[in-house]
């Protein structure tokens, strides 16, 4: 049996343990922060339900052959206490997490040849801590070598679509466009539908026009049609859809800025190409959770 630790039994990792153990082939442990007796899901597919191993301190936890790391991208330096008991000399490490520097981020706690990057698009939520509801159905996305083929194996006999790509910067460039405008909903505090706007949609635009330009000069590539792809993808949502940085902010949790938009302007600046509404869009965001900018919305 392949040993699987999830760190992070989130939305995300709750979701991908629940699958994994329906396939009765792994021998699964949840690294949390609590203890957590069951863990449940309603999915498109149907309810899941399961009692899993659970490790809640680093000092519990053994060597396996797969790590996945379901935790927010805010939460990097938290999640590597847990990789000095779990990390053998074959262990691969799985990053599914949002953004474009998968590798950069955990770089300084693992060596580079361990980690496999992974595009994640599965919308799910968590109303309670051992509850999860997936919206839809899941698609991943991983680089094409061996690490990423193995990946593509271990999550075979679930449904969650997982493919291979010779080009996966584009993949998650392409992923990073979609949610830069979702910036816009965690400042104004509104759902999806304000994208209907004309001149939220104009700056929704402009902020998927500077990841696009930045994205291109890092390597990645994507098409003029993205802008209006995203835009109108976003306007089509359902209206009252809240995303993950909108409700962060809401209930004042960390926020990934920095893997959503602040890396746009970061690298924008290391290529010379202005990014000045993804900009404004972090300075303020940043004075928001940093509490410089008032009482937040909990006041
Ligand atoms: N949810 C989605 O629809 C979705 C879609 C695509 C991509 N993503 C990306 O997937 C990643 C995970 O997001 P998510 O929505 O699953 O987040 P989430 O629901 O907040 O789950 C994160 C989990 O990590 C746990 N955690 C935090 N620090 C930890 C630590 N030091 N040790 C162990 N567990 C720890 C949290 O525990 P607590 O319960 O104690 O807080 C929580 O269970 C993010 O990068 C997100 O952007 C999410």
């Amino acid at each position: 049996m392949t040993r699987i630790a999830i760190i992070g039994p989130g939305s995300i990792g709750g979701a991908v343990a629940l699958w994994l153990e329906q396939t009765g082939r792994h021998d699964l442990t949840l690294c949390a922060r609590r203890p957590l007796a069951k863990l449940s899901m309603d999915s498109p597919a149907g309810h899941l339900e399961a009692r899993l191993k659970v490790w809640t301190q680093p000092a519990e936890a053994e060597p396996v052959d797969w790590v996945l790391v379901a935790t927010k991208a805010t939460q990097a330096a938290a999640t590597a206490l847990w990789f000095p008991r779990l990390v053998g000399p074959t262990t691969r490490v799985a990053i599914l997490q949002n953004g474009v520097e998968h590798i950069e981020l955990f770089s300084p706690y693992l060596p580079i040849e361990r980690i496999v990057p992974v595009m994640v698009a599965l919308s799910s939520e968590r109303p309670a801590p051992d509850h999860i509801l997936q919206r839809g159905p899941g698609r991943m996305v991983v680089p094409d070598d061996a690490k990423g083929r193995d990946f593509v194996a271990l999550l075979q006999d679930t449904p969650i679509d997982v493919k291979t790509s010779s080009d996966f910067k584009t993949v998650v460039w392409r992923k990073l466009c979609g949610n830069a405008p979702g910036v816009i909903n965690a400042l104004l505090l509104q759902p999806t539908v304000v994208m209907r706007g004309e001149k939220i949609g104009e700056l929704a635009r402009a902020l998927v026009r500077e990841c696009i330009a930045v994205g291109r000069a890092e390597g990645a590539a994507l098409d003029d049609d993205v802008e209006g792809a995203v835009v109108q993808a976003l306007r089509q949502a359902p209206p009252d859809s809240i995303n993950s940085l909108h409700a962060d902010r809401a209930n004042g949790r960390p926020m990934e800025i920095d893997v959503r938009n602040g890396v746009i302007v970061r690298l924008g600046r290391k290529h010379g190409i202005p990014t000045p509404c993804n900009a404004m869009a972090v300075a303020l965001l940043e004075a928001m959770q940093d509490g410089s900018a008032g009482p937040s919305p909990r006041g």
